[in-house]
């Protein structure tokens, strides 16, 4: 066996435009970085959160763990957007059973779905801010049928799943041991991908608001599509650099208009959390996924927001053989990785 540990699992974040996997070793020396790898999938293979083409995507996965030569078969996914509901609750103190009564006869309220269609999760978050007879609870609802489809995706290619997490809380799993200072302060975690963004507020590891909205860099491939009368493919090597049927000009100027729209939307949720607490201003500003690569993204929070803007490198977090990974392919690879390490990082035995 290569690991110390039985209990590994091997961190898959399926995102609906790159699937990313990582396995990680606990040794004497922290955690070492083993596999990491990346891959796009078959374009359509996810639509809104829902998986579309499960073959397609299976064999990319399949694929994916081939070329990595990663043959341990448990684990940890996560899944977000649509289907998955997260909010903080305010109950009175009460003791561990009556709470577990409280959150499952009071969740219908929170939750836009049929009770007996999610699967219920919380989380004590500590006291509340308002009160000391009270506590914030994390309350987390995911739709059964989309836990179903992501389970029968992960037997299709091979594997077992052991862990379904968040992916909000994989980045703040890993956002957690980076070398991060002034935790005190409040810190904004944002991830763009291809179809979504989440937000997730901190205060010393401890989330204050969360929210996922469908803004993504598909956006800017729709866009390309609709004024170029473009397939996907196309306008995605476009923008990507690959083909230069496009002006740069024209595809930066898009670009801008899109990360603008970004940045507003992110600026109207900073300030719905600051006026509704005690107007503690969001100070460091923490970004992740493909959406930090769209040029006048992070400038444009820098001044909206005035704020510290930085971009994550999960990779700090651990220790790797420098020459399996070189320098450039880190760079790259950064803000894409979060998640898959995140979820790499916990135990088959973890909540
Ligand atoms: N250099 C780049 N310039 C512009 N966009 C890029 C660049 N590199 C990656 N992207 C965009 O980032 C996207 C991938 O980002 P990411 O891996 O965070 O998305 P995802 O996890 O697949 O999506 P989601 O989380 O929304 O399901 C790609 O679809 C691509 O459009
Ligand atoms: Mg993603």
């Amino acid at each position: 066996m290569i690991f110390g540990k039985k209990d590994h699992l091997v961190g898959l974040d399926i995102g609906s435009s790159f699937i990313k996997v990582a396995e990680i070793k606990v040794t004497g020396k922290g955690h070492v970085l083993n596999k990491f790898g990346m891959s796009r999938i078959t374009p359509g293979s996810i639509v809104e959160g829902r998986i579309v083409r499960v073959e397609d995507l299976a064999n990319d996965i399949k694929s994916l763990f081939k070329s990595q030569k990663i043959r341990e078969k448990n684990v940890a996914i996560s899944t977000g957007g649509h289907s998955v509901v997260i909010k903080t609750i305010n109950t009175s103190k009460k003791s561990e059973k009556e709470l577990h009564e409280t959150i499952y006869s009071e969740a219908e309220q929170y939750i836009p779905y049929d009770i007996n269609d999610v699967n219920i999760d919380y989380q004590i978050l500590g006291e509340s801010e308002f009160s000391p007879d009270q506590i914030n609870v994390l309350l987390v609802a995911v739709k059964k049928d989309l836990v179903a489809e992501y389970i029968d995706l992960i037997h299709k290619a091979g594997l077992s799943p052991k862990i379904i997490d968040v992916d909000t809380f994989a980045l703040q799993n890993i956002y957690e041991i980076l070398p991060y200072k002034n935790r005190e302060k409040i810190t904004l975690l944002i991830d763009v991908g291809a179809s979504k963004t989440s937000l997730n507020i901190l205060k010393a590891n401890i989330s204050l608001m969360m929210q996922d909205n469908v803004s993504g860099t598909d956006q800017i491939i729709e866009e390309i599509c609709d004024q170029y009368d473009m397939s996907i493919d196309d306008a995605y090597r476009a923008v990507n650099g690959e083909t230069n049927t496009i002006d740069q000009d024209k595809i930066q100027e898009i670009s801008l208009k899109i990360a603008q729209s970004w940045c507003s939307e992110i600026c109207e949720a900073v300030n719905t959390y600051q006026s509704g607490s005690n107007d503690e201003k969001v100070e460091n500003v923490v970004l992740s996924g493909g959406g930090v690569f769209v040029e006048g993204f992070k400038e444009g929070l820098m001044s909206e927001l005035d704020a510290d803007v930085s971009i994550i490198n999960p990779f700090e977090a651990l220790t790797f053989n420098e020459q399996k990974f070189s320098d450039s392919f880190i760079t790259k690879a950064s803000p894409l990785a979060p998640i898959a390490i995140g979820l790499a990082l916990r135990r088959v035995d973890d909540k």
